[in-house]
């Protein structure tokens, strides 16, 4: 089989039909999870600031007075990584404790791991760290000389954690929990007016750069696999990236991995084998950016940003009565769209390839039922061909015209939400869910790894949609469980030129007051 055939292999494989779930482990030992958090012992240690409170500026004034950039001191990292990949609570019911992160985390697995590669900064030596959420700490894995300044930031996964409860499934959330962790870091970095841009690089790259290929270092420790390379752009002259890799090369490592753990252990060679096609040698070609769209709709939102990142969290349960408001709809979907000069998208610089279908329950002054949103106007066409010719494709009533979007037919889709999202109520008692409808064959014939491209496009969506839905006044929560022929077949969708690949749904919250909440960092001191 070739790679590309892999991909289509698995993708159908790991599909849940109506009929059957994809295949898992057919039971879960709680008592034996794997370790949420990974930790390198024997290296050095840097204990971040905890500076966020101090982030004041309200959701409103991120977009309409985008703060300047502050300089990229230990300080500012700090308030960097406690606002994306930081702890924002811990939880606890009756003899159960778990944390929550900022960014969230299919089954709050959190497979997703960060590491700081940080040259010529003042306050910090130069080296590759490993994030630590659980103490927000820095550990030292390399020290290495090279001259310039920068700030890089590198993502894995470690898909052991996903798989031990989602089996198979498991490749496809690693995955969307990397775009999510992009998006939260986009977030963060753009309230200390910093961009964030990803860097071309290929996995074999990544690997040498974060330390994931020192096999010595990782004797008995679930491995970690390369997601994402990203860099905070400064004046500073980017460091070429061969430069860092000859620099780490030659640098001087330190630390071992922990060994996670997480019983009964099931091997899935079904992820072994995406893995391996969608693994690059080489970096996928250039970007290719979006293009322009109109002027973003305004938020009057005043809550400030930090505490927005820190209070979002994934409803358990919505009310179903929450009706909102038509204006807050629109600007929830207006920002997923992909303007190269608002954040998140200002990270993302790749033309959209994933587009909306929403499934409208409760707001006000809209006809429940079916709708699509094209997230650039040129899709549309696309789209209209392939789904139902019964839809309208009529333009909602009070729709900005820089929202494109677009009515398709009308009806109680409360049932058929639920159902489609695997019986899930909180598909049906929100205001809206949401299908991400991927443009997937014309993607993946770019390049296998495309595959894994197009989860983070779906992660990056779903972060805008939680961050947008607290700024509503209302929560969201990612659906990583659904039927996906299912959805292809509601839109009268053939074969797999357009493939759902996540869903998700915002709506009027109910909260489990049996749940303790306890602050994410309890024993230390807030630091200015
Ligand atoms: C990719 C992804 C898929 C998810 N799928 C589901 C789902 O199918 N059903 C559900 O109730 N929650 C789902 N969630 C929500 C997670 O369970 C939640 O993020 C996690 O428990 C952490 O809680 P928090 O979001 O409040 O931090 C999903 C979240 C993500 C990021």
């Amino acid at each position: 089989m070739t790679a590309l055939e892999q991909v289509y292999v698995y993708h159908e494989r790991t599909k849940h039909r109506l009929d059957r779930y994809a295949a898992g482990p057919p039971t879960l030992d709680w008592d034996h999870q794997p370790d949420p958090f990974r930790r390198f012992t024997g290296c050095e240690i840097v204990a971040l600031p905890l500076s966020a409170d101090s982030m004041d500026m309200s959701w409103q004034d991120l977009f309409a007075k985008p703060p300047a950039s502050q300089p990229v001191t230990l300080r500012n990292i700090g308030v960097w990584l406690e606002l994306s990949l930081g702890l924002a609570a811990w939880k606890n019911y009756g003899a159960a404790r778990w944390a929550l992160r900022c960014n969230p985390s299919s089954g709050n697995l959190h497979p997703t791991e960060g590491y700081l590669i940080c040259a010529g900064l003042d306050d910090l030596a130069n080296g590759i760290y490993h994030y630590a959420p659980e103490i927000h700490t820095l550990e030292q894995r390399c020290r290495f000389e090279i001259t310039g300044r920068a700030l890089y930031l590198g993502l894995s996964g470690v898909i052991w954690r996903e798989a031990w409860k989602y089996g198979e499934r498991a490749f496809r959330y690693v995955q969307l929990d990397s775009g999510h962790a992009l998006g939260a870091l986009s977030y963060a970095a753009a309230l200390l007016g910093w961009r964030l841009e990803v860097v071309p690089a290929s996995d074999a790259q990544l690997m040498s750069l974060l330390g994931l290929n020192r096999r010595a270092d990782f004797q008995g420790a679930e491995v970690e696999s390369p997601d994402l390379l990203l860099r905070v752009v400064t004046k500073d002259k980017p460091i070429a990236l061969n430069h860092l890799l000859e620099a780490c090369q030659q640098g001087v490592w330190q630390g071992e991995a922990n060994h996670l753990g997480g019983e009964p252990h099931f091997d899935w060679p079904a992820i072994n084998a995406v893995a391996a096609a969608t693994h690059t040698e080489q970096a996928l070609p250039a970007p290719v950016a979006a293009g322009d769209l109109p002027p973003a709709l305004t938020t009057d939102c005043a809550i400030p940003v930090a505490t927005l990142i820190r209070t979002r969290r994934s409803a358990q349960a919505f009310d179903g009565s929450t009706t909102l408001a038509r204006s807050a709809f629109y600007r929830i979907l207006d920002a997923t769209l992909p303007r190269s000069d608002q954040t998140p998208w200002t990270t993302w610089p790749y033309a959209a390839r994933i587009h909306l279908i929403l499934f409208v329950h409760r707001v006000e002054g809209l006809a429940p039922g079916l709708y699509a949103l094209p997230r650039y106007p040129s899709a549309e066409k696309r789209m209209r061909q392939a789904m139902s010719s019964q839809f309208d494709w009529s333009v909602p009533e009070g729709c900005p015209s820089a929202l494109p979007l677009r009515h398709l037919v009308s009806a109680n889709a409360q049932k058929v939400a639920r159902t489609l999202s695997c019986h899930q109520d909180i598909a049906s008692h929100s205001c809206f869910s949401v299908a991400m409808l991927s443009e997937f064959d014309t993607t993946l014939a770019l390049h296998p790894a495309e595959y894994r491209r197009l989860y983070w496009e779906a992660g990056l969506i779903g972060q805008v949609l939680y961050l947008e839905a607290e700024a509503a006044g209302v929560r969201g929560t990612g659906i990583g469980c659904f039927f996906d022929d299912s959805v292809h077949q509601l839109l009268e969708l053939q074969g797999t030129v357009w493939q759902s690949l996540y869903h998700f749904t915002v709506g009027g919250t109910l909260t489990d007051t049996r749940i303790q909440t306890q602050p994410p960092y309890g024993n230390r001191k807030f630091e200015q």
